[in-house]
């Protein structure tokens, strides 16, 4: 019994420790309303069957509704084992088309995409910038939620329901 608690223990500071590894680098967790994720897709004109992509996909609610509500074909990278568990079972639960998977965006390789949706911090986004412009395809949009990419100038920029947030999108 008490060799199955340290397994327990060990477990869960293993994933406390990238959960808090991740927040501290990139991001620390915080949910889109469904409003915002649904005035993102509609600014990256998100079309049916489309390969979207959810860096940090935090509990999946933008797969789910790229999914049921657009039609796409969704994908969330999230390196928390906590928030991965809840993306997961949100796929499972309420998508046709989406899924889950446990990467390290900053290491994932983005030309499959043809939306991504960011919603990290400033600091992360400057170290993201390179890959982005190297990455994303022709053709491809990236919406980012509350900052924008420190370089380049967004396509165009929404402040949706007055909220003191912006949704910024850039065309590659
Ligand atoms: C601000 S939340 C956004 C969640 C979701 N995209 C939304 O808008 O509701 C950022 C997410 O990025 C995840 N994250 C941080 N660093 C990451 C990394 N290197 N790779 C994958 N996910 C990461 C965090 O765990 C967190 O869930």
């Amino acid at each position: 019994m008490i060799f199955l608690w340290i397994l327990i223990a060990i477990l869960l500071s293993f994933t406390t420790t990238i959960t808090v590894y991740a927040a501290i680098t990139t991001s620390p967790y915080l949910a889109s309303s469904k409003e915002i994720i649904r005035e993102a897709f509609k600014l990256a004109d998100l079309q049916k069957e489309e390969n979207f992509l959810d860096l940090g996909c935090g509990n999946g609610r933008t797969l789910i509704i790229a999914d049921r509500e657009f039609s796409a074909h969704a994908i969330g990278l999230e390196i928390s084992p906590h928030h991965l568990l809840m993306s997961k079972i949100n796929c499972f639960l309420f998508g046709k088309n989406s899924s889950a998977l446990w990467r390290d965006l900053h290491k994932y390789n983005l030309s499959i995409a043809d939306v991504v949706f960011c919603f990290l911090t400033p600091k992360s986004l400057s170290r993201l910038e390179t890959k982005f412009e190297k990455e994303l395809k022709p053709g491809s949009r990236a919406v980012f939620y509350s900052s924008p990419l420190p370089n380049r100038i967004p396509d165009k920029t929404i402040k949706p329901f007055d909220k003191a947030s912006k949704l910024f999108l850039y065309r590659f």
